[in-house]
Parts: structure tokens; C-alpha cells; sequence
């Protein structure tokens, strides 16, 4: 039996089509609010439907250690993709709370209760050393505690450590750091607001990072899990990008164009913010600003190499998502 977390969200509904399509038996986690019909437009969009029901659901909330040790009965694989995904620092103690704390809980009744194989989905917000020779982030990157984090960085950092706890303590762990994912959904995930008609997206800033399509995500961590590649991290990214190429990409989609953000206006806003937080608006902090005007470029060979994969360009995964979120918010 393989256990799934955040199978509701973009990541684990992916990757819950893909288990039940091969035949896996899959028990998924949901809360109590979680919106699985969601999951199950979403089997229907891929032609299927017919096997969402054989999804066995299970309500309940990782924070809950109880709750936990019922669910992971009989099991003998996470998949872990559950997470509060947000960069807005009025956010940072749920977000601290959800991920690392979630994860830690997990981990430990992943131990207690017998299983075998832990599939973490951490992040490229989790990696920080650029390699010197090659001048990309690779898998030996480490965390420079002394550099600029938001709280959702730390709390994939933190989440990761424990999951390599985890493996010191005999589980047999996959951990992914995938880039930026480009996805669709039900129009309201983090990755989907690129493709929203925001005042931010008209404004490019400096810097640049990896970008990845959700599809090539899910299929690499399929093959991982199928080839029993345990105990090793792998950087999943198909192309390093600037915010300019990518927000003017999907801006010609709109018949629109985009113009740039300077650095210094950037610094400004990040100032402004970090008073006017305090009346609960949209708050700028100092690891996403970095995050904003710095290029940084994620190495993909080891994932290359292991799988001999070929990445979805981005240009053709915005296309893609970008057409079906259209269709997705032209229907509710
Ligand atoms: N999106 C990206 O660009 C990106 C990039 C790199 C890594 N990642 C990582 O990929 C993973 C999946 O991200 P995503 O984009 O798929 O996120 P998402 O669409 O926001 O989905 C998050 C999932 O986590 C669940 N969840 C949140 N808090 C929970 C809790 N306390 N108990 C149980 N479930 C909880 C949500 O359930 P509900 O439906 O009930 O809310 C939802 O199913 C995360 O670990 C994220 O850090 C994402």
C-alpha cells in the first residue's frame, strides 16, 4: 500500500493519476476541507475518470501524530507532497508549522509504524551553495545559514533535513528538489498565479531560476520509485530561465507586454512592506527579494544521466498549462 499527502494539490494529484493508472493501491490523505472533487475533474480532463474511485481516501491532517499511525497502516511507501505553499512572510509560522513540523511527524511514525520507503518532495528553495567550477546549484549544494531565506525556504531546508534523519534511521528516502513548477490545476495554486491576471505579472525583476512542467515532475519520481533509486537527491529542473523571458512569454499569450522592475524600486517595495505589514497587506521580505534579483541556475545532469530523461521545454509547459488554466477558470 503506498501512502499519498497533498494529494488535493497540484504535485499529488499528478502524481495519484499516474500510481492508479499503473496499478498501484494508493491511500490518500485529505482534510477535512480538502476539495477532491477537484481530483477527480482533474482524472476526468485526463481521461480518467473511471479510476478516481479506486483511490482509498483517508481524512485527516499531518499535524495530527494520532491520526497518523491509523493511516499508515499496512503501508509500505510515502509519498510526501503535502506542504503549505506560500511566500508571504505574515504566512511563516503555518508555514514553519505545516512543513517541518508535518514532516517531522511523519517521518517518525514512518519509523514507528514499519515503513519502508519515503519519497520527500523538497525544493530548490532548500539549496543554496553555488558550485564554484560549473556556477550552478548541483545535489552537494549546501545551506548557507548566513544568506537571505524566506520562511518557506527554511521550512524546506528544516523538512529535508528531516527527512535525511529519517534515513539514518532506516528508512529508504527519495528526496527531489524540484524548480519552479509550472502547472494547472483548479486555477488557485501557487503555480498557477503566473498565469493570473495580477499587477505583478506585468513586472518583470532581474534575476532568473530553474522552471520545470508538473507532468516531468511526477513521471521522474514515478521512475525513481520504480527503479528503487533510495537514498540519493536529485535536482529536477528542465531550464534556467529569467522572470523576464517567462513573464513575457506568457504575456504575448494575452496579447500583452510586460515592462521591468529595477532593483532599487524592488528594495524600495521590500522596505515599504516590511512597515506596512503590520496592517496585514502584502508583504515583500528579504529572501524573496534576493530570490527576485538574483540569476541562479540549477544544474539537471545527475537527473539527466540517471534516467536518460528529456525535459518538456518551458516555453512549451506554459503553452500548455497556460491554455488548459483558461479552460479550467472559463469553467467554474
Ligand atoms: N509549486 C511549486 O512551484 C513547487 C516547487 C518546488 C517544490 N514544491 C513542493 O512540492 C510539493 C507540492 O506542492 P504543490 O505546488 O502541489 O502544492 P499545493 O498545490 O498547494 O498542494 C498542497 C497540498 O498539501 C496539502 N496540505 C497542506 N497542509 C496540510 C496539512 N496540514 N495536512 C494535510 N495536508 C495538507 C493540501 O491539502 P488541501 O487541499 O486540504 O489544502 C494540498 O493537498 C510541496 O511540498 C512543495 O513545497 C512546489
Amino acid at each position: 500500500m503506498i501512502f499519498v499527502t497533498g494529494g488535493t494539490g497540484l504535485v499529488g494529484s499528478n502524481l495519484l493519476l499516474q500510481l492508479i493508472d499503473k496499478g498501484e493501491k494508493v491511500r490518500a490523505l485529505k482534510r477535512s476541507d480538502s476539495n477532491i472533487r477537484e481530483v477527480e475533474l482533474f482524472f476526468k480532463r485526463n481521461k480518467s475518470q473511471e479510476i478516481f474511485h479506486k483511490i482509498e481516501w483517508i481524512e485527516g491532517d499531518i499535524l495530527d501524530i494520532t491520526f497518523l499511525s491509523i493511516a499508515l497502516k499496512d503501508v509500505k511507501t510515502i509519498f510526501h507532497t503535502a506542504a503549505f505553499v506560500s511566500f508571504d512572510p505574515k504566512d511563516a509560522e503555518k508555514v514553519i508549522q505545516t512543513n517541518v513540523f508535518g514532516t517531522e511527524g511523519l517521518i517518525n511514525e514512518a519509523i514507528d509504524s514499519g515503513v519502508g520507503n519515503f519519497i520527500y518532495v523538497s525544493s530548490i528553495a532548500a539549496m543554496d551553495d553555488i558550485n564554484p567550477v560549473t556556477k550552478l546549484i548541483d545535489e552537494k549544494s549546501t545551506w548557507n545559514n548566513d544568506a537571505k531565506h524566506s520562511a518557506y525556504a527554511i521550512s524546506k531546508y528544516r523538512s529535508e533535513m528531516e527527512v535525511w534523519r529519517g534515513s539514518q534511521e532506516g528508512l529508504n528516502v527519495i528526496v527531489v528538489n524540484p524548480s519552479i513548477i509550472i502547472g494547472s490545476y483548479d486555477g488557485h495554486r501557487e503555480s498557477e498565479k503566473l498565469f493570473q491576471d495580477n499587477f505583478i505579472n506585468n513586472y518583470a525583476p532581474t534575476g532568473g531560476t530553474g522552471f520545470v512542467d508538473v507532468r516531468d515532475v511526477t513521471k521522474i519520481i514515478i521512475s525513481l520509485y520504480d527503479q528503487n533509486l533510495y537514498n540519493q537527491k536529485y535536482i529536477i529542473n528542465a531550464e534556467n530561465v529569467t522572470y523576464a523571458e517567462v513573464l513575457a512569454h506568457v504575456a504575448k499569450k494575452k496579447q500583452k507586454e510586460i515592462n521591468s522592475i529595477s532593483n532599487k524600486t524592488l528594495k524600495v517595495l521590500q522596505l515599504v512592506t516590511s512597515v506596512t505589514k503590520h496592517f496585514g497587506t502584502p508583504t515583500l521580505d528579504s529572501g524573496t527579494y534576493h530570490a527576485l534579483t538574483t540569476f541562479t541556475k540549477y544544474d539537471n545532469s545527475k537527473i539527466i544521466n540517471t534516467l536518460n530523461y528529456k525535459f518538456i521545454p518551458v516555453k512549451e509547459a506554459i503553452d500548455y498549462h497556460y491554455n488548459n488554466y483558461q479552460k479550467i477558470i472559463s469553467s467554474k
